[in-house]
């Protein structure tokens, strides 16, 4: 007899996994500075369109094959009509894979960072630029670079915390890491909120994320935003799948993707509005953005805030939460699937994937900038194209809408099923053949 599968102990505790699972280093790490690129609120806009009209039909899908196939992520796709069709759930395994393995070292920096500011924000304050690089293992001035040990044992240390976790399990690990870590990371988004939007001078970044600007919108900028949409919704890469195995056939999938949707953007929109007013009221450069936005710039706004080594601490700890409950996510994809495949024990799988992620992540520590454009720019579009294939037009139509509507008590609307099965999968492949040709969406 196959030995039941892990469910979710309540509602609440899905959503909030669901949400851990999206709200991410997308969203603090990446999305204000895409957004202010973007033309501040123009691109806001942009970004809410493509959450409405794709973003939450992808997210259905996914949770819905999951839940339908009740299975590891592989085996979900071959129960979509044909066995063939598992190669498609291995795909997303392995981009999951990708994914963790430049997230633990990003991850490893946050936590870096959490405890300089806990031990010794002097050192963080004197030289903010020099910090960073010397954690990255480069010196700006002499162009010597050295393997970065420190950035290594602090990204082990990341995936060691969520390694932990998983082994605890569905409901005892990842539910109730998240019913924690969610709401403090909220809390801590709006204590943050309160503080940038009173420091004078942030008016002027506040502005800029609300008064669109439509000058600076391009193609690129709105394949940019679906790109981010993808990689920020955890779309594309099996984790939604993955979470929505362990989703009863009682429960509301609509629901569920509306709120899941919703924590997500917020937390992003937040992030922005956290961010950049922060940066105008330092007088930063706000152009500035990339990997330093975080690391560097908004280091230089804490050091010349009252009580900035304490908002500094609270800040990263906040990123801290927010990359684990997303790590959590996209480590469970693979160690289910061992788990399912390998018929190892749950522990024997965390231990397996854990020593294969060290390996890739190792390889790739030089790397990781170029290795997540890699990731949004290809691999997360086509991802999402081949799950969207799969679903909506080779399973067809009567089948996704009895799935999607189990057991949710107000049904979904007809719209659904054409917007998802030509909007969705147009943008997906358009992403896709525009980021090849432009030569990224990033
Ligand atoms: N969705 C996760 C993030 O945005 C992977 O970081």
């Amino acid at each position: 007899m196959e030995p039941k599968r892990a469910q979710w102990g309540s509602k609440i505790g899905f959503i909030l996994a669901a949400a851990g699972s999206a709200v991410g280093l997308g969203n603090i790490w990446k999305f204000p500075g895409k957004a202010y690129e973007g033309g501040g609120g123009a691109y806001i806009l942009i970004y809410l369109a493509i959450v409405l009209l794709i973003g939450i039909p992808v997210m259905l899908s996914e949770l819905t094959i999951g839940r339908g196939a009740q299975a590891n992520a592989i085996d979900s796709y071959g129960k979509l009509g044909h066995p063939g069709y598992k190669w498609v759930g291995w795909f997303g395994v392995i981009v999951a894979f990708i994914i963790t393995s430049y997230y633990c070292h990003v991850g490893g920096w946050v936590l870096r960072y959490v405890a300089s500011y806990a031990t010794e924000p002097t050192k963080v304050y004197a030289d903010p630029l020099g910090y960073f690089y010397a954690l990255l293992g480069y010196n700006a001035v002499t162009g010597e670079t050295w393997f970065p040990l420190t950035a290594v044992i602090f990204a082990g240390i990341f995936m060691g915390i969520t390694c932990f976790i998983i082994v605890k399990g569905v409901e005892s690990g990842i539910e109730r890491f998240n019913k924690i870590g969610m709401p403090a990371l909220f809390v801590i988004l709006i204590i943050l909120l309160i503080r940038a939007l009173t420091m004078p001078g942030a008016g002027e970044g506040l502005q800029y994320m609300l008064i669109p600007d439509w000058s600076k919108v391009t193609f690129s900028t709105v394949l940019s935003a679906l790109g981010q949409a993808f990689f920020s919704l955890s779309v594309a890469g099996n984790g939604t799948v993955i979470y929505g195995s362990y989703f009863s056939d009682d429960e509301s999938i609509p629901s569920a993707a509306r709120n899941v949707a919703l924590f997500d953007t917020l937390a992003a929109l937040l992030a922005a509005l956290v961010i950049i007013p922060a940066m105008a009221a330092g007088g930063a450069d706000l152009s500035d953005g990339g990997p330093g936005l975080m690391f560097i710039f908004l280091v230089n706004v804490f050091n010349g805030m009252p009580g900035g080594r304490v908002i500094g601490l609270v800040f990263f700890l906040c990123v801290l939460f927010a990359g684990l409950t997303s790590l959590v996510n996209l480590y469970e994809v693979s160690v289910e699937a061992l788990q399912d495949k390998l018929h190892l024990k749950r522990v024997a799988a965390v231990a397996v994937i854990a020593v294969i992620g060290t390996a890739v992540s190792l390889c790739i520590q030089a790397i990781v900038s170029d290795w997540m454009d890699v990731v949004s720019i290809y691999i997360c579009p086509l991802g999402a194209l081949l799950a969207g294939i799969l679903f909506f037009w080779v399973a067809g139509k009567d089948f996704v809408l009895a799935a999607v509507n189990k057991g949710a008590g107000k049904p979904i609307g007809a719209w659904f099923y054409p917007l998802s099965k030509y909007v969705y999968c147009a943008c997906a492949l358009l992403a896709l053949i525009a980021g090849a040709l432009l030569g990224g969406i990033g």
